[in-house]
């Protein structure tokens, strides 16, 4: 044997013996000491076109695809967005009381809206850290939350899930959640990218929007999720935008996500959400899901994703349908490259590579549930209080009548994909009756006739009427803006047997409230979480101050909203002809009275407000706790401008802070402004413009009710 021979065999007997011997970090992508990037490049480069095309699809229903021979994990997905749930199916399986699939449990947290009514970033922080620490303890990697869609139409199904009508309210909040959870190395996944704002034929519906809404309105709090907060996930919505499939528009996925934003992570589909093979790889789209198998087999057992869910597909980036477009030329190798760089560089940049989340740590301990607590106390919204009602006097009060539906259940959250299941969930009649003690008597009926007869006997009537997860839920609209039958007719029917009652609600939407005038007290609990009966008990006995605000307007009646007329659509497109006056911006507008404005919510304590100084940067105040309990305030400041150039919103909120003051306190609080503060989308210039002149600084305690004005020039 010539020696050049023998030395090549033995060079190839020893390579892969060299390989091993090596230590993992002598290959750079498996060094945790290299730059994410490097470690990217270098894996990218010992792939094939095979196994990078086979990554662009999903593996399970919750995981994408690993690759065993290059020690690829797959990222572990689950919903979110308010607690970890149950990812070995679609919630139409895993809700059922007989599923087959293994059970999966974790603290189910307030509702989006709910936590949107604390206007708290710092709350929303804490919850998503929470939830990604749970995420963790459950060897999950990546949550699909939260969602950002903005409420444009008061029966769109899944308003619970979102943080109101407000971009930049939305905007902080959004910010906060997704800090607070990818500090815990949990991959956050904001959706649903863009203008999934109603649930009615959400998978076939084009939402036809013009440049300045989209701009102004649907997309800042996407863009602050991005820009702010370094969201590493984007999911893409069902819904058509102006024509074109979100998960294949190239418009937004491309130009504004990945080039005007910068976005440097991954876009993830819609669960089915594709339509289409080469238009959507080259419009963007990173990842889809899920896999190709677990569609197959949802199809066989006759599932579906939600009822009523109509139009989805799923299954278009496989290999088989990819591969032969990527060796045609019609999608380009980069292409493919840009994408599983992409998904390489989320896993890296949250050490998927090193520290497997193993799972089995705890989830739903009592520091746990304390968040939870604590997140549905500051959610909770305090609308009237007539006479001072509440806080109940333990001392003064002898019996309580409990009555309504939703008093002996625990009505955690709404419907879909959101439903956190929870191994302990506490009833507002539960928690009423362990606050009361035993000196106070506690009886309890859910509805007529015997709920009048209580409440004619007991001091205090509590009524807990809503909405349950079949009213409120992903995949459909709600059919009316009432309460569910029989309800209005209970409340009514108690408040002439008792004029001492109070409402407390269980809704994530506006509902109408015709018994309001009659009502002396009413409360809005939402969708509170596992620890939302507690949460109520803290707030009608006065161990918490109400600080909850309105994250969104509700109307006396549908016909006064904004979308009216504009929705749902009609052969499939819904033309969002309200363009920017979405919630106040169109009551203002149109000078409508609300039921209960934006940024409403009362206290047990009262605030003054004094001493307004404005510069164009910064505007300053004094807020004193004039009552005799300790409370939080929300300041809001709205800009409005005076002579504007083109048409434009009365007022907008563009700061605001949630401050606790003990009584007789005065605390100095300083609001910034920005250089988006006074500016509107010039759709002709296609930019954000600030016209000179002046501007009035409108600071109060809601929409409605501003106490100081200034004015700055520009
Ligand atoms: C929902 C998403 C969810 C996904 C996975 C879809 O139907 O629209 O919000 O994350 O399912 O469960």
């Amino acid at each position: 044997m010539k020696p050049f021979i023998v030395l090549r065999l033995l060079a190839a007997l020893a390579a892969p013996i060299m390989i091993t011997a090596q230590s993992p970090e002598a290959v750079p992508y498996r060094n945790p000491r290299l730059p994410v990037e490097e470690r990217v490049s270098d894996l990218l480069g010992r792939m094939t076109l095979e196994e990078k095309v086979d990554m662009v699809s999903g593996g399970g229903w919750m995981e994408s695809k690993a690759n065993a021979r290059l020690g690829i994990p797959p990222l572990r997905m689950a919903d979110g967005p308010v607690g970890v749930r149950n990812w070995y199916g679609p919630s139409a399986l895993t809700m059922r009381a007989d599923s087959p699939l293994p059970t999966v449990t974790s603290t189910a947290f307030p509702a989006g809206v709910a936590l949107a009514a604390s206007w708290d970033p710092d709350l929303l922080r804490e919850v998503g850290k929470t939830i990604g620490e749970e995420a963790r303890a459950l060897g999950r990697d990546m949550m699909l939350g939260p969602g950002v869609n903005i409420v444009r139409a008061p029966l769109a199904g899944r308003n619970f899930e979102m943080y109101g009508e407000d971009p930049y309210l939305t905007s902080r909040l959004v910010v906060g959640y997704i800090e607070g959870m990818q500090s815990e190395g949990i991959i956050a996944t904001v959706k649903h990218f863009a203008a999934n704002n109603q649930e009615h034929e959400r998978q076939t519906i084009d939402a036809k929007i013009d440049d300045r809404a989209l701009h102004e309105i649907y997309l800042p709090a996407f863009r602050a999720a991005v820009q702010e907060a370094h969201v590493w996930a984007v999911m893409s919505a069902y819904n058509k935008l102006n024509g074109h499939w979100c998960a294949e528009n190239s418009w937004l996925l491309t130009d504004v996500l990945k080039k005007e934003w910068g976005f440097q992570g991954l876009v993830v589909s819609d669960w089915l959400g594709t339509h289409s093979t080469a238009e959507t790889a080259n419009a963007g789209l990173d990842l889809e899901m899920p896999g190709a198998e677990s569609i197959r087999r949802l199809r066989a057992a006759g599932v579906q994703q939600n009822p009523g869910d109509v139009g989805s597909r799923g299954a278009m980036l496989t290999p088989d349908k990819l591969l032969p477009l990527v060796q045609s030329g019609d999608v380009p190798v980069g292409v493919i490259d840009d994408k599983v760089r992409r998904i390489l560089r989320v896993m890296f940049a949250n050490g998927l590579f090193e520290n497997q989340k193993p799972g089995g740590g705890q989830v739903d301990t009592l520091t746990q549930r304390a968040v939870a607590r604590k997140a549905a106390a500051e959610g909770i919204v305090l609308l009237k209080n007539a006479g001072d009602l509440l806080p109940l006097v333990s001392e003064k009060i002898h019996s309580i009548a409990v009555v309504g539906p939703n008093a002996a259940v625990a009505v955690t959250g709404g419907g879909g994909s959101s439903s956190v299941k929870t191994t302990h969930a506490i009833s507002p009649l539960d928690a009423v009756r362990e606050r009361a003690g035993s000196a106070i008597q506690v009886s309890y009926a859910p509805s007529l006739p015997e709920a009048a007869d209580l409440a004619a006997k007991a001091d205090v009537v509590l009524v807990f009427a809503g909405d349950s997860p079949k009213v409120e839920k992903e995949g459909q609209d709600r059919e009316s803006m009432d309460l569910p039958a029989g309800q209005n007719e209970l409340i009514d029917a108690v408040v002439k047997a008792n004029p001492h009652t109070v409402v407390v609600l269980n809704v994530g939407a506006p509902v109408t409230m015709p018994w309001v005038e009659q009502t002396p007290a009413v409360l809005n609990a939402w969708f509170p979480g596992e620890e939302g009966g507690h949460a109520i008990a803290d707030i009608l006995f006065g161990d918490v101050n109400p600080s909850g605000r309105l994250p969104e307007t509700f109307p006396r009646r549908l016909e006064d909203s904004p979308s009216w007329g504009h929705y749902p659509g009609k052969d499939g497109v819904v033309d969002y002809a309200d363009g920017i006056y979405v919630g106040y911006r169109h009551f203002d507008k149109q000078n409508i009275d609300p039921l209960f404005c934006f940024g409403h919510g009362l206290s047990y304590t009262k605030f003054e407000y004094t001493d307004l100084k404005v510069s164009p940067q910064e505007v300053t105040l004094k807020v004193r706790n004039t009552g005799s309990r300790d409370g939080a305030e929300v300041v809001q400041l709205y800009i409005q401008p005076l002579a504007p150039s083109i048409d434009r919103p009365v007022k907008e909120l563009k700061a605001f802070r949630r401050i606790d003051l003990k009584h007789g306190e005065t605390s100095t609080v300083t609001l910034t402004l920005d250089d988006r503060s006074l500016a509107y989308f010039d759709p002709a210039k296609k930019t954000w413009v600030t016209d000179p002149g002046k501007y009035e600084v409108l600071v109060g305690s809601s929409s409605r009710d501003i106490r100081l004005k200034g004015t700055v020039t520009r």
